[in-house]
């Protein structure tokens, strides 16, 4: 009876985490960037990826929703979007950087990443020496923006907002290059067409971002990660996207 569906519905929040929906877990991401996050109608939130399949059994292990809100990144990393109340937490294979964290909390390290250069199939182009004077496509906002900056100081940079548009740019012949996140330059190179020609060690993790003084959900977040590494649901989402 209805009566008695009242009083469950109260109950569905068991989670006395403060949110910024109550009972529900916001995440914001920068989408598409496979594998770590993507589109996808036939799943329940919308969006699969390596980060998605994380964030949602984080949301379950502290009885909360999850909401995916597709966000710029540059938004993200910069704490513009968590420190307006837009969500709970950026969840964009954002590597963990110092200056970042002047900004935002971050949960501890759940996946390592490295730079890399991706160029089409048919280029003559074989490491970051061979860019003076190259148009490289870098994403606004990103630590391979910046390692571009400070390692291929004779390319001429062009910033994209997003990992689609910089894609669109190679493509269409706009740019020669494209210099970003190991993982998903080799989601483009397993497409077709481009290759990666260089790898480079930066030593990356990424980390989940929160506003900057969320101490108990980042220690929340830090438990269910480390739960995941100990029940080995990590290592179940980490194949299931990055088995060899
Ligand atoms: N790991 C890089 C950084 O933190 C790039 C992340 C871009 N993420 C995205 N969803 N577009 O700067």
């Amino acid at each position: 009876d209805s009566g008695d569906d009242e009083a469950s519905d109260t109950g569905t929040s068991e989670s006395s985490l403060q949110t910024v929906s109550e009972g529900t877990l916001t995440v914001c991401s920068d989408v598409p960037y496979p594998p770590f996050e993507d589109f996808d109608e036939t799943s329940e939130s919308g969006f699969k990826g390596f980060d998605i399949d994380i964030v949602q059994a984080i949301a379950d292990g502290l009885e909360l929703e999850l909401e995916v809100k597709d966000s710029s990144f540059d938004a993200l990393q910069s704490g513009q979007a968590l420190n307006a109340g837009q969500c709970d937490m950026a969840a964009s294979a954002m590597t963990i950087t110092e200056e970042r964290k002047a900004a935002i909390d971050f949960s501890e390290g759940y996946y390592d990443s490295q730079q890399s250069l991706l160029v089409p199939e048919d280029s003559d182009i074989e490491s970051i020496d061979d860019l003076d004077g190259v148009k490289v496509g870098v994403q606004q906002g990103t630590t391979g923006k910046t390692f571009a900056e400070e390692n291929a100081t004779g390319a001429e940079l062009v910033s994209f907002p997003s990992d689609a548009e910089m894609f669109q740019a190679i493509k269409a012949g706009q740019v020669e290059a494209l210099l970003q996140d190991l993982p998903v330059n080799i989601n483009h190179q397993d497409a077709g067409g481009f290759k990666v020609v260089e790898t480079y060690s930066t030593d990356e993790s990424y980390g989940l971002a929160m506003k900057k003084g969320s101490t108990e959900l980042v220690e929340a977040v830090d438990e269910q990660l480390a739960e995941m590494r100990e029940d080995g649901s990590y290592d179940e989402i980490y194949n299931k996207y990055f088995a060899t």
